[in-house]
């Protein structure tokens, strides 16, 4: 039967996005102008999933509040409660009933990538396999679970191991026959005290099941700091259409991709792609981009903004050494003199105001 429901998981803390993470779920960073959630239920839609089973922890009222139903994706949506992040595994049981006796996707709901979903799922439908692992070349994969192989088959695999027996890193996405739940049964807490999916993928193995991995050629990232958000959002900018919709004066200059949402003014500055302003934003006598994602109702005077993210209703003013590199959250207010020689690097979440002198 075609694969038609994914698991999303969104529980588990965030603590490497802190204070980011303070305001928000790390799955709710915004990214490229959406939350990256959003950029993921998209490719689960595109590749023909209908039915989506969200993990949160028990107090995830903003994921609920922003997924909803998920029918903004034509997708149905049913709400799963991890008590404690006690590891993907766990995480994936709490989906037990809802997922029934089909195969299905699992996403790890921080991980952004190029799609190539349609074609994994197609893969794993004709192999016969239990289970399906989604994995990218990395030069470190010490951080990550590695999968071996033998002639295209996974043959072992091993979370975060200090010495890793390959460079192909899971890269966030499987798929799964039902039998992983046995598995799942069968599987103890790890050294770092998680019921770990690679050690229940391995056990698959050990039973004699067949897993394969797909390789994905285009772009992978997880979510774990802001610097890997900051890549996200790079790379989600290079996949829209960027187009201006606001006003942008005759002393101003736009070069290459930029978007320039309704309501927004820029005056006397320099716009240089990829870039996206939203809407109802003020830009004078600044600089944005390139890399730069700036939210709704934002006020930018006498900056350079570079390779930043920028949320809703938070004011910049009077940094003309720079901003780079920085996340910065709602309704923040950054206060600079002129005078600094230097560019300044800010991650701060929601609410906060600074002065830089
Ligand atoms: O990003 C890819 C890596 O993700 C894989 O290479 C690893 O094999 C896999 O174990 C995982 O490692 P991480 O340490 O990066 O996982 P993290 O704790 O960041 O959790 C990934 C997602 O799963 C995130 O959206 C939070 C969610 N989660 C996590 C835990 C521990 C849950 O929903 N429940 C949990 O208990």
């Amino acid at each position: 039967m075609a694969i038609r429901k994914a698991v999303v998981l969104c529980a588990g803390e965030g603590t490497r996005l802190r204070p980011l993470s303070f305001s928000r779920p790390k799955h709710l960073m915004q990214v490229a102008g959406r939350p990256l959630l959003s950029w993921i239920l998209r490719a689960l839609a595109d590749a023909g999933i209908e039915q989506i089973g969200v993990v949160t922890p028990p107090d995830a009222d903003a994921i609920q509040e922003f997924v909803e139903d998920g029918a903004q994706w034509g997708m149905t949506t049913t709400y799963l409660v991890q008590p404690r992040p006690l590891g993907l595994a766990h995480a994936l049981s709490t989906a037990r009933e809802f997922l029934g006796a089909e195969s299905f996707l699992m996403y790890l709901g921080d991980n952004a990538l190029e799609w190539s979903l349609a074609e994994f799922i197609k893969e794993f439908e004709a192999s016969q396999a239990q289970a399906a692992v989604l994995v990218k070349q990395v030069a470190d994969p010490r951080q990550y679970g590695v999968v071996e192989l033998a002639a295209g088959e996974v043959v072992r695999l091993v979370e975060k191991p200090p010495e890793p027996p390959s460079n192909l890193a899971i890269a966030g996405v499987y798929a799964f026959a039902p039998v992983i739940f046995d598995a799942i049964d069968r599987i103890t807490p790890s050294t770092r005290g998680e019921y770990e999916i690679t050690d229940a993928i391995q056990r698959l193995l050990d039973d004699g099941g067949k897993v394969i991995a797909h390789e994905l050629g285009g772009f992978w990232e997880d979510a774990g700091s802001p610097e890997d958000l900051l890549r996200i959002n790079r790379f989600y900018l290079t996949q829209l259409r960027l187009e201006v919709h606001g006003v942008v004066d005759p002393a101003s200059t736009v070069e290459g991709a930029v978007g320039v949402d309704v309501g927004t003014q820029v005056t006397n500055s320099r716009l240089s792609g990829p870039c996206l302003i939203g809407k109802d934003s003020v830009v004078a006598n600044s600089t944005v981009g390139p890399n730069v994602t700036l939210g709704n109702n934002c006020h930018i005077l006498n900056v350079q903004l570079q390779n930043c993210i920028v949320e809703d209703d938070t004011h910049i003013e009077n940094l003309p050494a720079g901003v780079v590199r920085s996340v910065i959250g709602r309704q923040v207010r950054i206060t600079g003199q002129g005078c600094c020689t230097r560019p300044t690097r800010i991650v701060v979440g929601d609410m906060c105001r600074i002065e830089v002198t």
